[in-house]
């Protein structure tokens, strides 16, 4: 989220309640250095009032409400230079008025962030379930896209990405096999080698996935991440063969977050390689297979303790082939 759109989102934020303030001070200064009330300025005090139920909801709305009828009441010449005091009736009138656009706006922005917060749930819970969905037809990969999205938000953390762009990264985790539930079950659960035409399927379960994200206009961002998830440096990935920097760099991530899954995962042909060994792939698969700044951001997580094990000794570099295209 950007800053502007943190502050006009976000309840109680500080730079919203700043903004409060400072409009207030304004509309005090510049209505009293006119002339007090008897000139145009007392409307400016609908600004702060508005933010104020915008930001903070009813209760900020009535409070700034009253606050600005007192500002712009007893506390405000009705004429400065005649030194005419403000009449009771008409400042206590303002003061309502006042509190009733502040409490509306609060109101109405209160209800407004609930139903953004209700279509967050929605839109989570329809993710998951489809990483049920996906998850569940390969018994062996059960857990693989969540595991994948927590490895690729560790991945666009170490890289220092901005928050929304961790969590865009996190939804294309979660939803980049979502293609393979168009790849018939003996195709993914098969324990022998593929042939040519059992490969070429697989190879389509990106643009599959693709396919079904493009059909939802908000995971439209996502696109790019899930499409080329399968793409190489060297250009020999799939399905496009795009390589190094035409391959976007949440899909470059989730290559390694993806092949890391898969190398520290059972499989339907193989077990699961040790943690050092499937590290040592890594490196050895940088600038060819994967992008190397990408490899050490894993890299880096994984030693730090990010697993939640005990932190490890930096991986010696190469040693081991290259896995086939996997995950
Ligand atoms: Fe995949």
């Amino acid at each position: 989220m950007t800053g502007l759109r943190r502050v006009v989102l976000e309840p109680n934020s500080p730079w919203g309640s700043l903004a409060v303030l400072v409009t207030l001070a304004v509309a005090t200064g510049a209505t009293y250095k006119t002339g007090g009330t008897v000139n145009v300025f007392p409307h400016l005090f609908y600004i702060p009032v508005v933010l104020g139920g915008y930001v903070h909801g009813l209760p900020g709305g009535i409070a700034v409400g009253v606050v600005a009828g007192l500002l712009c009441g007893p506390l405000m010449p009705r004429d400065v230079a005649a030194g005419i005091p403000q009449p009771l009736q008409s400042w206590l009138i303002r003061m309502a008025v006042f509190t009733a656009i502040g409490a509306l706006t609060g109101g109405l922005s209160t209800a407004l962030r609930q139903r953004i917060e209700a279509l967050g749930r929605v839109n989570e819970q329809t993710i998951r379930a489809f990483v049920q969905a996906i998850d569940a037809k390969d018994s062996y990969t059960a857990q693989h896209s969540t595991k994948v999205a927590e490895y690729a938000v560790a991945i666009a953390r170490e890289l220092k990405l901005p928050p929304e762009r961790v969590e865009r990264i996190r939804w294309a985790a979660l939803l980049h096999d979502v293609g393979k539930l168009a790849v018939p079950e003996h195709i993914l659960n098969k324990p022998d080698k593929l042939t040519p035409e059992e490969f070429r399927v697989i190879q389509q379960h990106p643009v599959e996935s693709a396919k079904i994200v493009a059909l939802v206009e908000q995971y439209l961002p996502l696109l790019d991440a899930v499409r080329y998830h399968h793409e190489r440096m060297d250009g020999k990935g799939y399905p496009d063969g795009l390589r190094a920097e035409e391959i976007p760099l949440d899909a470059r991530i989730l290559a390694v977050a993806d092949a890391f899954d898969a190398m520290t995962s059972d499989r339907a042909y193989r077990p699961r390689l040790p943690l050092e060994e499937a590290l040592r792939r890594l490196q050895e698969g940088k600038g060819t297979q994967w992008d190397p700044r990408i490899v050490d951001a894993l890299v880096r997580w994984v030693e730090g303790g990010g697993l939640g094990g005990e932190a490890l000794e930096p991986a010696a570099e190469g040693g081991f082939p290259r896995l086939a295209a996997e995950g």
